[in-house]
């Protein structure tokens, strides 16, 4: 089966199922300054796993584009990739482990038809610090279901991750217990790394056995399911979302237990065709054999940089689809990085001349299901791809001119020019290199001692300012980022309070290290008023206010709680929120999907650091808490 009918397969399969197919959100979340993109299923249904009720009820399905930069380095093994599909159902407090377990078995034995034999699964250790159990549950669930199958499936009780690769598997084992490491799920990780507010919970995954010839013993140790090499390869993740991290550390039961199961569409196509390469299946091949066809060169032969431009090719597609354009901020930058890499790689691979056009346009097809809300640019997007290659090949030229002009001025080229060229022209340093020998410039002697130390002293500037950006999950969501969003919403209060009630807010984006939030308004703030906002916050911060939350009706919110709110003709019908204070007469109202803390004395001392301009009629503030 292709990856497109087995994304079709598994939402007939959901729906016959009792679930309905939600469509999936965009790549860029609006409103959500936690991560630059969707990264899992789960992402976008965040409230509605907290609580909050869907309006298409407690069963649902989709597929859904994500895209992990973080894994950005691991691109060029047989199955990472940055951008990737994820299948995913969940139960919002309706059916639990034995359901969801015995669902995903049927749909990979009987839907796609995997061998049962194959199939081998990890369950939770459980946390002696925390007071989770052990999964017994889960494990037994399991038990049970290959049983049915005609499998004696044995369960290894020890913890799998810690026995670590000189163990290997037993006779019979086909169920394994692993650590937090390995076992629990949540936006930020283990289980210490939880981020408060998050649901979590332990959970099972299923892994497909490519057999054991595939493994490299010497490199890797003996295998099992979690363990580093190409035998297993994970096909399916399966969150039992029954915990909330409290602000203390600890964890309390949620009132409602969900299911959160997200499965990769790559990867269980791949396994369909028996592939342990991910950049064999239908959604890659055509690329890579474009890439073959214009570069003359062989995949076994090049498979590193074929996959990286394959993948780097497919997000940068994707995003630009969805109507990003390339930047040099945050999202539009990723973008452009994705498109440079790639042509950097096709130029190893001695491809010189565009390619992206008619590279990508053999896998646009296979994004033909996806709905036109998502793909709102599908038919532009090969468009701004090209025009920024042609761009960026410019930008190369420039470099080589630029190289020639230092050249001619110094007699010798230094790492200190060639990490100019690329900071200021974008002109990587490889390609310098390469430029420098095939002309015999001279070089020299400590270049690259030189550029390493020019290059980690602009890393050093620059990593305050985009500290946890491109990691997604729990930096950006994690304490920090929690006190920084409540104190968001006091500074738009004391800004309306002080400033002009008519403010709102235009734009706001958060790190571990400071807000950042976009009003309107048609002046530059004053000293006077600059002190006013900040004294305000601070005092509201020394009152010790709690904040507090609740779902209401969207007209209760808005004409009677007359909470402040931007989007409410995209706002379901009901909605979460937050109050900051008293409830009768609150400092601040606002709709809003949270977390915050819960009192504002958690905060510190709150410190306006700069107000400029953003856009015409926009300021934009940025402060930090001390
Ligand atoms: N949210 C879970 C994951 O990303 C399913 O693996």
């Amino acid at each position: 089966m292709n990856a497109s009918e087995i994304r079709q397969k598994y939402l007939e399969f959901q729906k016959s199922k009792g679930h309905q197919v939600i469509p999936p959100a965009p790549l860029v979340l609006e409103n959500d300054p936690t991560t630059l993109f969707t990264g899992s299923g789960m992402q976008p249904l965040l409230r509605f796993l907290l609580g909050e009720q869907h309006p298409k009820g407690t069963r649902l399905t989709d597929s859904q584009p994500c895209l992990r930069l973080q894994d950005i380095e691991d691109v060029g093994d047989p199955r990472h990739t940055t951008v990737f599909e994820m299948l995913g159902n969940w139960s919002l407090g309706d059916y639990f482990k034995e359901e969801q377990i015995r669902n995903y078995f049927e749909f990979l034995t009987k839907v796609i038809g995997l061998n049962p034999e194959k199939i081998f699964v990890t369950c939770f250790i459980g946390s002696e610090k925390y007071g989770i159990p052990k999964d017994t549950e889960a494990a037994e669930i399991w038990q049970k279901v290959f049983k049915e199958a005609g499998i004696d499936a044995k369960i290894a009780e020890i913890d799998t991750a810690e026995a670590g690769d000189k163990r290997g598997i037993k006779p019979g084992e086909r169920i394994f217990f692993y650590n937090d490491k390995e076992n629990w799920w949540s936006r930020g990780g283990g289980i210490e790394t939880t981020p408060i507010g998050d649901p979590c919970g332990p959970d099972s995954e299923v892994f497909y056995d490519f057999g054991e010839d595939k493994q490299d013993v010497e490199k890797y140790g003996k295998s099992h399911p979690a363990s580093d090499g190409a035998r297993f390869m994970e096909i399916g993740n399966q969150v039992f979302m029954q915990y909330r991290r409290n602000s203390d550390g600890s964890f309390s039961e949620l009132e409602h237990k969900n299911v959160d199961f997200g499965g990769g569409l790559e990867r269980l196509a791949a396994a369909s065709i028996e592939s342990f390469d991910v950049f064999k299946i239908s959604l890659m091949k055509p690329i890579i054999e474009k890439l073959e066809s214009l570069s003359g060169k062989s995949y076994e032969n090049n498979t590193d940089e074929m996959r990286i431009i394959a993948d780097h090719l497919r997000g940068a597609y994707l995003l630009s689809a969805q109507g990003l354009v390339p930047s040099n901020k945050a999202q539009g930058y990723a973008l452009r990085r994705l498109i440079r890499r790639a042509i950097l790689k096709a130029l190893d691979l001695g491809i010189a001349k565009d390619f992206l056009k008619e590279t990508i346009s053999t896998i646009e097809k296979e994004y033909d299901s996806l709905p036109d809300s998502i793909l709102t640019n599908r038919e532009t997007a090969l468009e701004t791809l090209e025009k920024e290659e042609k761009a960026f090949r410019k930008t190369l030229e420039k470099g080589i001119k630029e190289l020639d002009k230092i050249y001619q001025k110094n007699k010798v080229l230094s790492g200190n020019d060639i990490f100019k060229l690329q900071d200021t022209y974008g002109f990587p340093f490889e390609i310098s290199i390469e430029e420098i020998y095939r002309k015999n410039l001279k070089l020299s002697e400590n270049y690259k001692a030189e550029f390493d130390a020019a290059l980690k002293e602009q890393r050093e500037r620059s990593k305050t300012a985009s500290k946890g950006m491109f990691k997604g999950g729990l930096e950006d969501h994690g304490t920090q980022t929690t006190k920084y969003h409540t104190a968001t919403h006091l500074l738009l209060a004391a800004l309306q309070k002080h400033v002009d009630k008519n403010i709102v807010q235009k734009g706001s984006n958060i790190t571990a290290d400071r807000l950042r939030f976009d009003f309107n308004l048609d002046h530059k703030m004053t000293p006077d008023e600059l002190k006013t906002v900040e004294d305000q916050v601070n005092s509201w911060i020394s009152e010790k206010l709690p904040v507090s939350f609740a779902e209401y009706e969207k007209d209760y919110a808005k004409n009677t709680l007359k909470a402040h709110g931007q989007f409410w003709e995209k706002y379901p019908e009901k909605l979460k929120v937050y109050t900051i204070g008293d409830f009768e007469n609150p400092v601040s109202r606002e709709v809003c999907g949270g977390p915050h803390v819960e009192n504002t004395k958690e905060l510190g001392t709150f410190k306006i650091k700069k107000e400029e301009s953003s856009s015409a009629g926009v300021r934009r503030i940025k402060a930090v808490l001390e």
